[in-house]
């Protein structure tokens, strides 16, 4: 069971995370990264957090503690800004808090460039972000975290922010347990991911009985929007039984060969070409960044 502590004070908010997720402390003397329910990402998000998170820790990948999180939007009364205030007033109540690490990085290319991660490891999180269709742990958003940072403890990865997994689930209809997954542009595509050994490892422990006891970590009321499904445990099950047919045909979604430097090399600038011609001549000398750093256009930085 998720374990309920109320905030007690409110740090700051993180602006980095497009949910605009707020630290808070609370009444265990713990510190929380707070992901709330009136959130434009919506409820769906926090199921997608609470199933892929518990599953994650439950096939053993680093994961920081799930709790809930009792929020009475006065806790954050110094909060100057009228959108932030907004998304607290429609957030009392419950909300999901992830322990938050003291001084972690995020795993951006910089920070990759030096990192190692082991194959069978990078294949253990490719594996399982296909497993639960996330799609959102790319080079340019690693949603990875390198954590300890400092003391004799070596720094190791930590997986956050699940919000974009179980995509399936905004198209019930079209879910497809078998969909392939696209891996190409995945953070840890440079190491070498073993999926192999990871499917081995890891498909035949996804079991009915466990995702069963994970789904039973999400509260009704996150599930209770979806008007599909009659009652909270008809969506726990929808979700179980979709997690455990992908999990038991593996061989038609596992990730083949990851592509090689010159084959993403020559996709970016295919890419960025279509972009240029599509642009009026006035407009064509500016680089194509969409959005992302610079360095995010030298695939070598990717590639070792
Ligand atoms: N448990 C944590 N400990 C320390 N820092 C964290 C933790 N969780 C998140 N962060 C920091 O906050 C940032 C935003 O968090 P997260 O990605 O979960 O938010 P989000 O709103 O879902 O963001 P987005 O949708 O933009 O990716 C992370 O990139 C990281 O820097
Ligand atoms: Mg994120």
């Amino acid at each position: 069971m998720l374990r309920t502590v109320t905030a007690t004070r409110y740090v700051e908010p993180l602006r980095s995370g497009g949910s605009v997720p707020a630290v808070v402390e609370a009444d265990d003397l713990g510190t929380y990264v707070v992901k709330f329910t009136g959130s434009a990402q919506g409820r769906k998000a926090l199921v997608a957090e609470v199933v892929v998170g518990e599953l994650a820790r439950a096939l053993g990948l680093r994961f920081p503690e799930l709790v809930l999180v009792r929020f009475d939007p006065a806790v954050a009364d110094d909060e100057p800004h009228q959108e932030v205030r907004d998304l607290h007033a429609a957030s009392a109540g419950i909300n999901l808090g992830m322990d938050y690490l003291p001084g972690a990085r995020d795993f951006t290319p910089e920070v990759a460039r030096t990192f190692p991660v082991d194959p069978l490891e990078a294949g253990r999180i490719v594996w399982f972000d296909a497993l639960t269709a996330n799609v959102d742990r790319t080079v340019h958003s690693s949603n990875l975290m390198v954590w300890p940072t400092l003391g004799t403890v070596p720094p190791r990865l930590w997986l956050i922010d699940h919000g974009a997994a179980l995509v399936f689930h905004h198209r019930w209809d079209t879910a497809d347990p078998t969909r392939a997954y696209d891996f190409r542009h995945h953070a840890l595509g440079q190491y070498g991911p073993d999926v192999r050994a990871a499917d081995a490892e890891l498909a035949p422990r996804v079991t009915g009985e466990l995702l069963r006891s994970v789904l039973a970590e999400v509260p009704d009321a996150w599930l209770a929007g979806d008007d599909r499904f009659a009652a909270p445990d008809d969506a726990r099950a929808a979700y179980a039984g979709h997690l455990l047919a992908r999990a038991g045909q593996s061989e038609r979604w596992l990730p083949g060969d990851f592509p090689g430097r010159e084959e993403l090399a020559a996709e970016e600038a295919a890419r960025s070409e279509r972009t240029r011609r599509g642009r009026p001549a006035w407009l064509r000398h500016v680089p194509d960044l969409h959005g992302k750093p610079p360095a995010e256009q030298d695939w070598s930085a990717h590639l070792g």
